[in-house]
């Protein structure tokens, strides 16, 4: 990263390693009711909240903007958020993607040090836990971010080995994702991320192309919101939410559901080759917590950009929030994964 408030830490991994335990993505849809789908061709998710409980204690969520991430403050990620999703997220992972990606690592010019990642957004490093054991050979991760308290945990908890066994070393950098350039991705094999790009602007995005594009390097963007919800069974307001929230979205510069076309659109102008991949959230009776911030969230966005459905809205939230205890509520909240691999160069990819 260029920006002088950039900081630099190392550390070999002494902890967390192998990927998350997974669930299986495709989960049926509960017997009885109908599916909804909600937003359609409109955002959907895309909106982080702040927890807060309502005036009527139906604990409706204050919301923020970005991914379909509750962020604690502005901008800044709960830790707890991130550990609620990594199960499901690892679970809606496109897993078609690896093997091209693998093929085109497979063909770099070898290096003693081994692969060199960036995880763009790391959080607290979700993304690594889950690709650097499903990647052979010694690996150094560099992990980015802006919250320094994020990059703590995500060193505590970095992958130690990848799938063959090799060491994986981590080093971190704090700064904002906004300004890299090529020259901070100088010696990269590959950048990835994980739900980040929704939460960035159309600049950039276009920005993280031209980086990537001129160093030569693959890029694996993973787990960017669509614009589209489907929740089962159907509830008669579901709509009236979904269109709420996606005004909300709208509000914001931040690209939400538009960033995959934005980036699908930026990386190949620049040349590379682009493959996107569904990468759905399957949540049912396995994830409630999850499902009930998502909720609230969601919910809380819509109140938020129409205060004139609070009302309604809590007695929505309070039956939906009853069917998801009940193990009774099926949502798939759809995401893409992105797979750009660059023009082979002879160089570094
Ligand atoms: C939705 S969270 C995803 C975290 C992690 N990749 C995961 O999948 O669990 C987005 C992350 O991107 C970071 N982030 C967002 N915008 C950023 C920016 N402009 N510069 C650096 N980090 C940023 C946030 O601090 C947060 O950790």
């Amino acid at each position: 990263m260029t920006t002088p408030a950039s900081t630099a830490t190392t550390a070999t991994a002494s902890a967390g390693a192998a990927g998350s335990p997974g669930i299986p993505a495709g989960a049926p849809l509960p017997a009885g009711g109908a599916a909804t789908t909600v937003g359609g061709a409109a955002p959907v998710a895309g909106i982080s909240v702040l927890s807060a409980a309502s005036a009527s204690g139906a604990a409706l969520s204050m919301a923020g903007r970005g991914g379909d991430t509750p962020a604690a403050e502005g901008h800044q990620y709960a830790p707890q958020w991130l550990e609620l999703r990594e199960s499901a997220d690892a679970a809606a992972r496109a897993t078609d993607l690896l093997d091209p990606l693998r093929i085109r690592l497979a063909n770099l010019p070898r290096r003693a040090t081994g692969l060199v990642v960036h995880d763009l957004g790391c959080g607290t490093g979700s993304m690594g836990r889950w690709l650097a054991p499903r990647l052979d050979g010694a690996q150094q991760w560099v992990l980015h971010d802006q919250d320094p308290a994020l990059l703590r945990l995500a060193i505590e908890r970095a992958p130690r080995a990848g799938a063959d066994g090799s060491p994986v070393t981590v080093t971190t950098r704090r700064g904002d994702i906004g300004r890299l350039t090529a020259d901070d991705l100088a010696g990269a094999s590959l950048v990835t991320a994980s739900a980040l790009l929704d939460v960035l602007t159309r600049e950039e995005i276009e920005a993280l192309a031209g980086a990537c594009a001129d160093a030569g390097v693959p890029a694996l963007l993973t787990l960017s919101v669509v614009g589209r919800a489907d929740l089962a069974p159907a509830h008669p307001m579901d709509q009236e939410i979904a269109e709420a929230f996606n005004a909300h979205q709208r509000a914001s510069e931040l690209l939400g559901p538009d960033a995959i076309t934005v980036a699908c659109e930026a990386f190949a102008q620049r040349g590379a080759t682009v493959r996107v991949h569904p990468s759905p959230w399957q949540l049912d009776d396995r994830h409630i917590a999850l499902t009930e911030e998502w909720l609230r969230g969601w919910v809380g966005a819509a109140c938020e950009q129409r205060p004139e459905l609070t009302e309604r809205a809590e007695a929505y939230l309070r039956d939906r929030l009853a069917a998801c205890a009940a193990g009774e509520l099926h949502v798939t909240l759809h995401h893409s994964d992105l797979l750009a691999l660059p023009r082979p160069t002879g160089g570094t990819s």
